[in-house]
């Protein structure tokens, strides 16, 4: 296959995340300042540790991607980005109490140099969250706002490129309408500030995009996972990719589900239930947050079981998804999983999970990889929806003509071939 044309990596690359202050990107920022200063470890991020092999099995090639993949350098990344409460990262990772406050010293300066700009914000998205840092206006001079925001950040850092990524909170479910399905209905909307059917995080997208820069929706939301959004998106010949970082409990789904479908089992029900104490938790609390986030989690087993080619097996599926808001376990989610499966003759069988995990230290490696992915997209002149980042997402974006591809290993095929392909290697089929 062809060696993809990559323009080079040089100068700075600008990261502005909205929710900045939150507990996922002060998380994601603390670690990359430290890592790049040697005083952490990426662990759980594919650009800084992974190998890819190359060639056929017996010419043991397994360079490191970051060797063999023109990535941005971690020090050439410079981190800014939107908040609705006005406190600098390094604020916003203390009261986000993930990491402890000797790991979050090492980097102080750096971290409370970075100070939010006024959030584009409506609290009918996010009906458990008040704050002051927020812009005035309609829907469309949030837009432009947001878009000088850009080119200022991007003038004041010296920026040769920028990506935005959303890090922020869950908004309230919204269906797709028909203001979403053209670019120009959704700007007729945004300019009549028909504020019920655009979001907030639609204004951020529309900006990025209108700047020429990439777009990670790293929540469930809606968002640029619409017509609109993907015209937007090719007319800019920009990247765009979502949604909703795989992390714990589904990322589990995503190894389990696959090896029960690969090995002809049978699944009678899923009961999964998480407690947790962050101020997602407590943003998920509301109805209608839950609901889009419960849409996204829902979505996994049924695209990776196939009923429809499986009835005897999948036909009859029981799938529940709870969260329930527990402050005192803060960022230290506890996600159980009973699973009651069926074997040969019909026999009953059942599978319990339960992981204690950290939602940030699992969300801020996947945040790291989107941002220099999606990066390496633009470069190579890749434009739209990226669903090769789906290893990344618990509701990969997908074109409308194709299924999803949720099983985990099959994305991350997925993943390293294309890199393969962008570097000029020949994909793998692993026969040889
Ligand atoms: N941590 C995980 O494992 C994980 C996994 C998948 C998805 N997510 C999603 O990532 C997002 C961030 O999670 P978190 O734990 O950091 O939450 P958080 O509540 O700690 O941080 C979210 C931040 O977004 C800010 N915010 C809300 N609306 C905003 C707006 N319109 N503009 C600018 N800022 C805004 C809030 O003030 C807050 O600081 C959530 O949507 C969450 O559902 C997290």
């Amino acid at each position: 296959m062809a060696k993809v044309e990559v323009k080079e990596a040089k100068g700075k690359l600008g990261v502005l995340i909205v929710g900045v202050g939150g507990a996922v990107a002060s998380t994601f920022i603390t670690g990359t300042l430290a890592v790049r200063k040697g005083q952490g470890m990426p662990i759980g991020s594919l650009t800084q540790l992974a190998t890819i092999r190359l060639g056929k099995r017996n010419e043991n090639r397994f360079p490191k991607i970051k060797e063999v993949v023109p990535l941005a350098d971690l020090k050439d990344m410079v981190f800014g980005g939107w908040d609705i409460f006005p406190d600098n990262v390094y604020e916003g990772a203390r009261h986000a109490e993930v990491l402890k406050k000797e790991d979050v010293d090492k980097v102080k300066d750096e971290l409370q140099a970075i100070k939010p700009m006024k959030a584009a914000f409506d609290h009918n998205f996010c009906k458990n969250l008040e704050g002051k840092n927020v812009k005035t206006g309609t829907r469309w001079e949030w837009v432009e706002q947001l878009r000088e925001d850009i080119r200022k950040f991007k003038a004041e850092n010296h920026c040769d490129r920028i990506v935005v990524m959303w890090s922020a909170s869950t908004e309230v479910y919204i269906p797709m309408a028909k203001e979403h399905e053209s670019l120009a209905s959704l700007e007729k909307a945004m300019k009549d500030n028909r504020t019920e059917v655009v979001p907030p995080s639609m204004c951020y997208a529309y900006a990025a995009l209108s700047e020429g820069c990439p777009f990670i929706m790293g929540a469930p939301n809606l968002c640029v996972d619409t017509p609109a959004m993907w015209e937007l998106a090719e007319k800019q010949h920009m990247p765009i990719c979502g949604k909703d970082y795989k992390t714990g409990q589904t990322m589990m789904k995503t190894v389990l589900a696959p090896m029960l479908k690969t090995r002809m089992l049978g699944l009678s029900g899923w009961f999964s239930t998480n407690i947790l104490g962050n101020r997602d938790g407590e943003v998920l609390d509301d109805p209608g947050s839950f609901k889009t986030k419960e849409v996204s989690k829902l979505s996994v087993i049924d695209s990776i079981l196939q009923k429809d080619l499986y009835p005897e097996l999948y036909g009859n599926v029981y799938h529940k998804v709870r969260i329930n808001y527990y402050p005192p376990r803060k960022d230290n989610k506890e996600g159980w999983d009973n699973i009651d499966i069926f074997g040969w003759l019909g026999y009953p069988m059942q599978l319990k999970v339960d992981f204690l995990c950290r939602d940030s230290i699992l969300a801020a490696p996947i945040c790291l990889d989107l941002v220099l992915f999606t990066d390496l997209s633009a470069r190579c002149g890749f434009s739209g929806i990226q669903s090769w980042l789906s290893f990344y997402f618990k509701s990969p974006m997908h074109r409308p003509d194709q299924v999803p591809e949720e099983d985990l290993f099959i994305q991350h095929t997925i993943l390293k071939n294309t890199l393969r392909t962008i570097i000029g290697e020949p994909t793998l089929d692993y026969l040889e």
